[in-house]
């Protein structure tokens, strides 16, 4: 029988607006537009800039991003400063045809941009193919899951040691930590798109990595995109309660900006610092600074 959360993505027909505004906001996608947080950057931008420094690099494969999404961080190698990641060639793996058909859209003018639908644990690619980068952005707790283990990740670990040639990168990206894994429920008010998904306990994708000859670099997410957390923004949370009164972008708005556009209505906001567990959601016990984890993988 085919895993509940795979039949969701696999028959998705939301447009990426009301998944990512009302199902599934990504930290990627509350950091999409150029934001003081990250000196000015897009979030896509930052994340490529920094493994960059570390010295990883498109290769010839370039990248081949499993789950874009929306395609921002395509999009922002495309127009914006990715280092050597920049205008490089860009292959988009997605199992949902709706959120494929978005990224096309968005990538129309760019030449090395393709787009694939497809399988993140059934990669259509060759063994040692891959001498860049694999990048996973808040793909992994979407993977298959039995009795609350994300057993579809550490098969993706699997694949990754199949395509990476020596030399190429992978980073995958997702909340969880050196825990047991916990439920998340999605809910919105329409009612569609609603689905669970589970924190990722990250100690079994390390040992599946060194199983694989992996080496596994693992950080918050926060030191590797270089996030201001002091700086005050808007959460889900504020979002949502601002939602209800006024029109406005779901973004991390920055608290000043809020203030100026809604003088009355952000007196009723929390308006957390970003390092806050409050921040992006007002009800969780942990936020982003806490619970957002990045692992870069490489094939020595
Ligand atoms: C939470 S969204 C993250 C989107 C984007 N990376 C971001 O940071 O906003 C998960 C993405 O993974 C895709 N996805 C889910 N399961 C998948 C699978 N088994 N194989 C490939 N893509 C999958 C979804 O369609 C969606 O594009």
């Amino acid at each position: 029988m085919e895993d509940p959360t795979r039949a969701h993505h696999r028959a998705d027909q939301l447009s990426a607006r009301q998944r990512f505004d009302e199902v599934e906001c990504t930290i990627s996608h509350l950091f999409r537009w150029p934001h003081p947080a990250l000196g000015g950057r897009r979030y896509g931008e930052a994340l490529l800039q920094s493994l960059a420094s570390r010295g990883i690099g498109p290769g010839t494969s370039g990248v081949i991003e499993i789950g874009g999404g929306a395609g921002h961080l395509a999009e922002a190698a495309f127009r914006g400063e990715a280092g050597p990641f920049t205008r490089a060639r860009w292959t988009s793996l997605d199992l949902s045809p709706a959120l494929l058909a978005a990224q096309r859209l968005r990538l129309s003018g760019h030449a090395g941009w393709n787009g694939l639908r497809g399988d993140a644990l059934d990669l259509p690619l060759r063994p040692y193919s891959v001498d860049g980068l694999v990048l996973a952005n808040e793909v992994i707790a979407d993977l298959p899951v039995v009795e609350g283990r994300n057993t579809g990740a550490v098969r993706f670990v699997n694949q990754l040691s199949r395509v990476l040639a020596r030399g190429g990168a992978a980073v995958l990206t997702e909340f969880g930590g050196d825990f047991e894994p916990g439920p998340v429920r999605l809910y919105t008010t329409s009612g569609k798109g609603e689905h669970t998904e589970w924190s990722i306990d990250f100690r079994t994708l390390r040992a599946a990595a060194s199983e694989n000859g992996l080496e596994a670099e693992e950080l918050p997410l926060h030191e590797l995109l270089g996030v201001d957390l002091r700086m005050r923004c808007a959460s889900y949370t504020d979002l949502w309660r601002l939602r209800r009164f006024t029109r406005c972008e779901v973004f991390a708005a920055p608290a000043d900006e809020v203030r100026r556009r809604y003088p009355l209505l952000s007196r009723f906001l929390d308006l957390p610092e970003l390092g806050s567990p409050r921040w992006p959601d007002a009800s969780a016990q942990r936020g982003f600074a806490q619970l957002f984890r990045a692992l870069i993988l490489r094939k020595p």
